[in-house]
């Protein structure tokens, strides 16, 4: 086998897999750490004025928000006092679905 039909047939066997993409991997990948932090995963916006420009920490954010009403907010199709989020997303599905349940998942800072 060469090398090049060995990597063709690794990332067919993985696409197969249906692998689910890594939530904070595309939290990254988007960019939502210029404006958001997340302390419980040791996450610091790059943006240094975010806090005093009250943009959310997203640590706990299951306390307040629902996984189906966070999806809509992201594509923009949703509002949180009456505004919509500033950037819509981009990307697959996959990655926004994925993005949202890892948001739900995360632990409150302590
Ligand atoms: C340009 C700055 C900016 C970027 C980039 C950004 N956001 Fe936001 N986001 C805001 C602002 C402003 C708000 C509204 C104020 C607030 O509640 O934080 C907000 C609100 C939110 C909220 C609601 C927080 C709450 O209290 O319920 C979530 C969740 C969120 N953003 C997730 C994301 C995700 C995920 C990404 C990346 C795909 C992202 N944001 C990228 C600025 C940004």
């Amino acid at each position: 086998m060469t090398l090049l039909s060995h990597i063709l047939s690794l990332s067919l066997s993985l696409a197969a897999a249906g692998e689910e993409p890594d939530g904070k991997k595309v939290f990254l990948a988007k960019k939502c750490n210029v404006c958001h932090s997340i302390k419980s995963e040791g996450i610091v916006a790059l943006q240094k004025d975010s806090a005093e420009m009250k943009i959310s920490d997203l640590s706990g954010l299951s306390t307040k928000r629902k996984l189906d009403w966070l999806v809509r907010y992201l594509e923009k199709k949703e509002k949180l006092e009456d505004k919509l989020h500033p950037p819509k997303f981009r990307g697959e599905e996959a990655e926004l679905n994925a993005l949202s349940k890892w948001l739900m998942s995360l632990k409150p800072a302590s």
